[in-house]
Formats: C-alpha cells, structure tokens, sequence
C-alpha cells in the first residue's frame, strides 16, 4: 500500500504529495498524520530550500476533510477534537522554516482550501475550483478556514464564500489575490513553482527562514509588536555568516555564494 503522503526531495526541492486519489484526496486521520510527518521533515532537514505541496491525480489537490469520518462524530468534544487536530497539522505546515507553495491542481474544497492556505503561497492550475462548502453540509470550517480566508483576502469577501458556499474558478480565485498565479496544466503548475523556490534557493538561506518567521509571528500582533519582531530578526540577520557574505558580495561586485 503507498503512503497516504509522498515526500520525494529533488535539487533541494521537497514535493509532498497527498495520495488519497480514490477519494479526491480529502483529508482522514492517516493522511494528516503524513502531512504531520512531511511538516516535521521540513523544521529538521537544513539541506532543503522550499518545498511543494500538491495532490494526487488531475482532479482535485484535496476535497476537503474526509466526510465519511466525520459522519461518525456525533458530539462536540470528539468534534472539537477533530478540528483541532487538523487546525495543528496545518500550523506546523504553515510554520516551516523553507517557503511551502500549494499547488493547487483541481478542486480545493473546505479543508482542502484550508490546507492551501496555510500555505505560504498558492498557484493553480487553470481547472481549479477553490471553496468553503461546509454550511451546506451543516458545519462551518475548521481546519482555519474562517480566520486564514479573512486575514487573506478581507472580511467582506471571506464572508461571502463562506456563507454561501460558493467556489471560486481559478482565475476568480487569483483577482481576488486567494492564488497567487494561475498556470494552464499540472505540469505548468509545478514547473512555475519550482522555478519561484529555485530562485529562493539563490537568497540567503537563513534570511528566507527568518523573513517566513517575521511575516508568520507579525502578521496578527499589533504593527508596534510586529515590528519588534522584525527588528529582533532583522538582527540575527545581519549579525549571520550570510549577511556577511551577502553584503560582502555586494561590495567586492560579485555573485554570493550562501
Ligand atoms: N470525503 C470523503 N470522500 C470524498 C470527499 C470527501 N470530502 N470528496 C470526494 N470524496 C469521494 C466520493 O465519495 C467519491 O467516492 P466513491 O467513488 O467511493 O463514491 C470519490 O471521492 C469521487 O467523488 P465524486 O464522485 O463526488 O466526484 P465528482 O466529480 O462528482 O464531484 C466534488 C467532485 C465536487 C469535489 C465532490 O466530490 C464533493 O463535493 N466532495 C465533497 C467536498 C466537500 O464538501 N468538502 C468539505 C468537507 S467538510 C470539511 O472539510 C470540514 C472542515 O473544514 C475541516
């Protein structure tokens, strides 16, 4: 039997890959333990420089949180359990030290979605499908879904998809900044991605982690404690070997070599 997540490492480049194709990829206790274990191996491996994250097949990246398991739970511990569960996969994903790009190859659909946009960026392909269908089965979001949306693209916006229901195509996605960029196929998705993390592979490995770290730890503290964070960053930034060189490379007119 394969993994329920892939972890294949290429040039520096991690691709995890949810493989749960049978059932559109949603989201069951064993595949957020791979993803757990694909989060984990981001915070330990020095050697990688961004990683990918996609699913299986052209159909969908993950339709959300498995609703089979979900029909088994019936009460508001066990429930509440369940989203907290998911919420802290996501955050260990959202929390790794080397950009993660959601390669979003089809629908992407309550957890789904919340999976991509705890992501630090989101491409897609032309057939994607991106929404919070969760009020029609009776539920709300979970794994995020109603603060990560908000925070990304405004209240009003985040309201409508989510008391509705509706999805978004992929270039309705992109206007409203949800994907960063839309690509014709799955090939064209992937390859967009790994050329954006081969240039993030140029920059100072350290400066990139700690730049997610500044945006991740700011982005909800009020500008006066966001802006600590940045400048407590900032200087173990440029006390770093990197900064060195980096700084070094400019002066003497030559390329660095982080
Ligand atoms: N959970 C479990 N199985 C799922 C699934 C899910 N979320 N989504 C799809 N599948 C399964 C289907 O049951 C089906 O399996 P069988 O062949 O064994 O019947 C298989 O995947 C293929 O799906 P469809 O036949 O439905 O494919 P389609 O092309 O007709 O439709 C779809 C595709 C529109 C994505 C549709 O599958 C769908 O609406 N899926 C559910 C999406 C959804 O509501 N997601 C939110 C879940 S709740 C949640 O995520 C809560 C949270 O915030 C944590």
């Amino acid at each position: 039997m394969s993994e329920p997540v892939a972890f294949e490492v290429e040039g520096g480049v991690a691709t995890i890959t949810v493989q749960r194709e049978k059932a559109l990829n949603a989201l069951n206790a064993e595949t957020l333990d791979g993803l757990e274990r694909a989060a984990q191996r981001l915070q330990r491996d020095g050697e990688l420089r961004g990683a990918i994250l996609i699913g299986a097949g052209e159909k969908a990246f993950v339709a959300g949180a498995d609703l089979k398991a979900l029909s088994q739970v019936t009460s508001v511990g066990p429930a509440r359990g369940l989203a907290r569960r998911g919420q802290s996969v996501l955050r260990q994903l959202e929390q790794s030290p080397v950009p993660l790009i959601a390669c979003v190859n089809g629908y992407a659909l309550g957890g789904g979605l919340e999976l991509a946009l705890a992501c630090h960026m989101r491409y897609a392909s032309a057939n994607a499908r991106v929404g919070l269908p969760e009020v029609g089965l009776g539920l709300i979001p979970g794994y995020g879904g109603t603060q990560r949306l908000t925070r990304l693209v405004g209240r009003g916006r985040a309201t409508e998809l989510i008391v509705t229901g509706n999805q978004l195509k992929a270039d309705e996605a992109a206007a409203i900044g949800l994907v960063n960029r839309v690509f014709e196929s799955r090939d064209a998705l992937l390859a967009g991605a790994r050329e954006t993390l081969a240039v993030v592979a140029t920059r100072g490995r350290l400066a990139v982690s700690l730049a997610l770290e500044s945006i991740d730890r700011g982005v909800d503290a009020d500008l006066d404690a966001a802006l600590a964070v940045e400048a407590d960053l900032f200087g173990v930034a440029l006390a770093s070997d990197d900064a060195r060189e980096g700084i070094g490379a400019f002066l003497e007119k030559r390329a660095p070599n982080f």
